[in-house]
């Protein structure tokens, strides 16, 4: 069976990757330091415990194991943290992505999936971002992962490295089976942060920001849940292995839904009240970030399933009440 190089797979997402990626019949191989991952969430395949800074390490996976194909998610990806500590983003992100891009070229494994962001997009006032809308990042987070794209670029040009790019919205929701979930310390996620007020894990949810220019006054973002998310990650893999050409793809449903929104819903699904607090805005948020998704729709044939604002909460509260990694 075929290997695809996993890196960041004990993550939240990455771990979700693996599960589909198995059921396609593929061997996900996990590459992961666990900065900020778990080694219980690596369940479908092996586990190469290393760092994107570690060139010979990379090496060494990429030959024990020849993947056909590297699935890139392995990043820093908090927004609060790259306003204060930018050169992380920069050392971790940049310089790490390309470690892997050399290695993965030097190894001859020509087709890369790699996980971006809307941050890249940066702040553009009532726009519906498509994946033409100018990238303009408000922080290191965004600017970093615009940096790895343009490398990609680069690659294909000089060595063809051949790659789809994945600009994802907010990523919500767990395994339905509960066999993984978002299991983030700290975790800055709004979904899990409001299930942890609402079971008492934490004081109370606090909103950041309530004078944004949208009708409640709060920022507004777009929801994916994550089995549809990579659900697509496996068509963009079918798509490079089919020959079709490098392209970047937006993963969103095109629906935003305000923090008050979110929290309503989520009052709703648990039939539980949720406490909360207003706080003032934070440094380097977008008022307003929804896809124009209609490329993955026409082109991948992506169909998300369960990206409806009750599934999401209700797939992440049944992991909240059951699942937790130890280590
Ligand atoms: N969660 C979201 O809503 C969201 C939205 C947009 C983009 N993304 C992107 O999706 C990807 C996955 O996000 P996530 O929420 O699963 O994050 P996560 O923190 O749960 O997973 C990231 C994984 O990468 C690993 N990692 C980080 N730096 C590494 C390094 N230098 N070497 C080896 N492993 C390293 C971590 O240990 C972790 O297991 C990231 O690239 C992120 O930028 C996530």
């Amino acid at each position: 069976m075929a290997h695809v190089l996993v890196t960041g797979g004990a993550g939240y997402i990455g771990s979700h990757a693996c599960k589909v990626l198995a059921g396609a019949g593929y061997v996900p191989v996990t590459y992961d330091s666990l900065v900020t991952g778990w080694r219980d969430a690596v369940k479908f395949g092996p586990f190469e415990q290393g760092d994107l800074m570690d060139r010979a390490r990379l090496d060494e996976v990429f030959a024990a194991y020849r993947p056909v194909a590297v699935m890139h998610f392995a990043a820093l990806s908090q927004v609060g943290e790259a306003m204060t500590e930018p050169g992380r983003y920069w050392s971790n992100n940049v310089t790490g992505s390309l470690n892997l891009i050399q290695a993965a070229v030097d190894a001859g494994c020509s087709d890369f999936v790699f996980s971006s962001t809307c941050a890249t997009y940066g702040e553009h006032d009532n726009v519906v971002l498509d994946e033409n809308t100018p990238q303009l990042p408000l922080n290191a987070y965004g600017a970093s992962k615009r940096a790895i794209e343009d490398m990609l670029r680069d690659f294909e040009a000089a060595h063809g490295l051949r790659h789809v790019i994945f600009r994802y919205f907010n990523v919500a929701g767990a395994d339905p089976e509960g066999e993984v979930g978002e299991f983030h310390r700290p975790e800055t996620h709004l979904i899990p942060l409001i299930l942890d007020a609402i079971d008492g894990k934490r004081d109370a949810l606090t909103i950041h920001g309530t004078d944004y220019d949208t009708p409640d006054g709060t920022c507004i973002r777009d929801y994916v849940h994550v089995m549809d998310l990579v659900d697509a990650h496996v068509l963009g893999l079918k798509w490079l292995e089919s020959g079709k050409p490098s392209r970047a793809f937006n993963l969103g449903t095109g629906t935003g839904f305000s923090v008050r929104e979110v929290l309503d819903h989520a009052g709703v699904v648990t039939n539980r009240p949720v406490p909360m607090r207003e706080g003032p805005r934070r440094a380097g948020d977008a008022t307003k970030l929804v896809s124009g998704s209609v490329r993955a729709l026409t082109e991948l044939g992506w169909r998300p399933a369960r990206s409806d604002m009750a599934s999401m909460i209700a797939d992440a509260w049944r992991w909240h009440q059951n699942g937790a990694y130890q280590s």
